[in-house]
């Protein structure tokens, strides 16, 4: 028998990528997809951590300055992981990347390949570039969209002219739970807010190519899917060619019906949602489409008129609970979330005191807050009245007091109650212990021996906190 290796066998033997992604959740999508790629050229992941590595991406985040902070002493860590491995290459994608550009590599040339969130389908022709020349190789920036003759522009796209449909999962495992990217961008510029400089102007894609991708995660396992977008509720409009959306709730909505239609798909969930372009229609989708659940995040940023109009968020507290009402209406019991922004330039004591009363008003299941970190380049930065970061702490402290509590009621008011989990995994650390979701998007920790991964079945809530309800399957 012949032993000598042939060449089928050296192909065989693929490079080692190891990739570290921050930031939201847009960000493992677009590695998911870089993965695919790279998975095309011959690299494979490896769980053995960056040492193992002979690719390390790391995919950043800019919204504030801490996450910003995060990738400078990451890459002093890599640094010396690559000293000592000569041929390792370092790819720097996402946020940081296309807003500091070739500055960071000035400040890092450990730096082999920087590509912005608008190039990343150029992964595989930079790190060629890079063996070629030796020097870093650089992509960033935005293309036009695709004109009425559907051209994509004379660069390459952001979103390829090639769907891409099989995107395997970042964990290299079979995942209960997948996100996909509808739309790239954000045309809104809220004055504290980086993302519009980051990821360029709106693009969707188009629905078809949203189902077939859809399609083949679930093909791989995926319940739940969800649907990303920095602004999923005016997906669509730029392929319509109207800046508003249709009072029939518009292509979003249609999107909605397209994927909860899917056999195999047990529950969609999307983020984040605008209350600007924020529809009636879509808010009455939860009651007909079951598989949406019993959750939205709906961002508020703050809880007064003043404050809002000067973060340039296009509604009112007014028009805000409008929503909330439309959602309860549709949906009584819906649980919603927010992200709250504390210490915003010029934010008052009574402003402030209008986003507690705010908290108190909608009860949210929960929220994610923040004290406001100024961005270069955007409005807010150059307001005036900056406000100290003693009192920012203070306000933070105050805000998460108030919401703890709320938290902590409404979950323990699911206790004695039947709710359908999908369970999502279990717990390492503790074994026989599987982690699942509510409709309402709570967390619940359920024992059990058996394999529950994927399956939705119902569990009696016996008690909980305010990060997770422990329950029982009811047999
Ligand atoms: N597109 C989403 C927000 C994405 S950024 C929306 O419009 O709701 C996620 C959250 O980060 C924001 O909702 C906001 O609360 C927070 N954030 C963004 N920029 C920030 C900044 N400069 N300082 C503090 N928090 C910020
Ligand atoms: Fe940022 Fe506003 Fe766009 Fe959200 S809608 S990504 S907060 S600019
Ligand atoms: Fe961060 Fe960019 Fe997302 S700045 S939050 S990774 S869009």
């Amino acid at each position: 028998m012949n032993v000598e290796p042939t060449k089928a066998d050296n192909l065989v033997l693929r490079r080692k990528v190891h990739i570290e992604t921050w930031g939201c959740q847009m960000n493992v999508a677009d590695s998911e997809r870089m993965l695919s790629l790279l998975e095309a050229n011959n690299y494979e992941l490896t769980a053995s951590g960056p040492e193992a590595a002979d690719l390390i991406l790391l995919n950043t985040c800019h919204i504030r300055e801490k996450a910003r902070h995060k990738v400078l002493s990451r890459l002093g860590v890599l640094d010396r992981i690559k000293s000592k491995k000569p041929g390792l290459k370092i790819a720097v994608t996402g946020c940081v990347a296309q807003a500091d550009g070739k500055k960071l590599i000035e400040l890092a040339p450990q730096i082999d390949v920087l590509i912005g969130p608008g190039k990343i389908d150029e992964l595989p022709r930079l790190l060629e570039e890079r063996e070629q020349t030796g020097v870093s190789a650089v992509a960033t920036g935005f293309d036009r969209h695709k004109d009425e003759h559907g051209d994509r522009g004379a660069e390459h796209s952001t979103i390829s002219d090639e769907p891409m449909i099989h995107i395997p999962s970042i964990s290299g495992k079979p995942e209960v739970n997948r996100f996909v990217n509808i739309i790239q961008g954000c045309n809104n510029f809220c004055t504290f807010c980086v993302v519009p400089f980051t990821r360029g102007r709106e693009i969707s894609r188009p629905i078809p190519e949203i189902v077939k991708e859809v399609e083949y995660m679930v093909s791989q396992g995926a319940k739940e899917i969800t649907l990303l977008g920095q602004n999923v509720n005016s997906y669509g409009l730029d392929l319509l060619g109207r800046d508003d959306v249709p009072a029939d709730g518009g292509p979003f909505v249609e999107l909605l019906k397209a994927v909860s239609d899917l056999p195999g798909v047990d529950r969609v969930r999307f983020t984040t949602s605008n209350p600007h372009d924020f529809t009636k229609p879509l808010a009455e989708l939860f009651s007909s489409h079951p598989k949406l659940g019993r959750y939205i995040h709906l961002p508020v940023q703050a809880g007064h008129d003043r404050t809002l109009e000067r973060m340039k968020r296009k509604v009112t507290v007014e028009e805000y609970m409008q929503r909330i009402k439309w959602l309860r209406d549709a949906v009584p019991g819906i649980a919603i979330s927010t992200d709250l922004i504390v210490g915003f330039p010029g934010e008052t004591e009574e402003e402030f005191e209008g986003t507690l009363r705010l908290i108190e008003a909608v009860r949210f299941s929960f929220i994610y807050s923040f004290k406001y970190s100024p961005r270069k380049g955007t409005a807010a930065t150059r307001f005036l009245d900056q406000i100290p970061e003693d009192i920012k702490e203070r306000r933070l402290a105050a805000l998460n007091q108030l919401q703890d509590k709320i938290t902590l009621e409404l979950a323990l008011a699911d206790v004695g109650s039947v709710k359908h989990v999908l369970f999502v995994f279990n717990s390492k650390k503790e074994p026989g212990v599987w982690i699942g979701k509510t409709p309402e998007f709570r967390v619940v920790r359920v024992h059990s021996s058996a394999d529950l991964a994927g399956k939705t079945l119902p569990v009696k809530i016996m008690g909980g906190n305010k990060t997770a309800l422990v329950g029982e399957l009811v047999h």
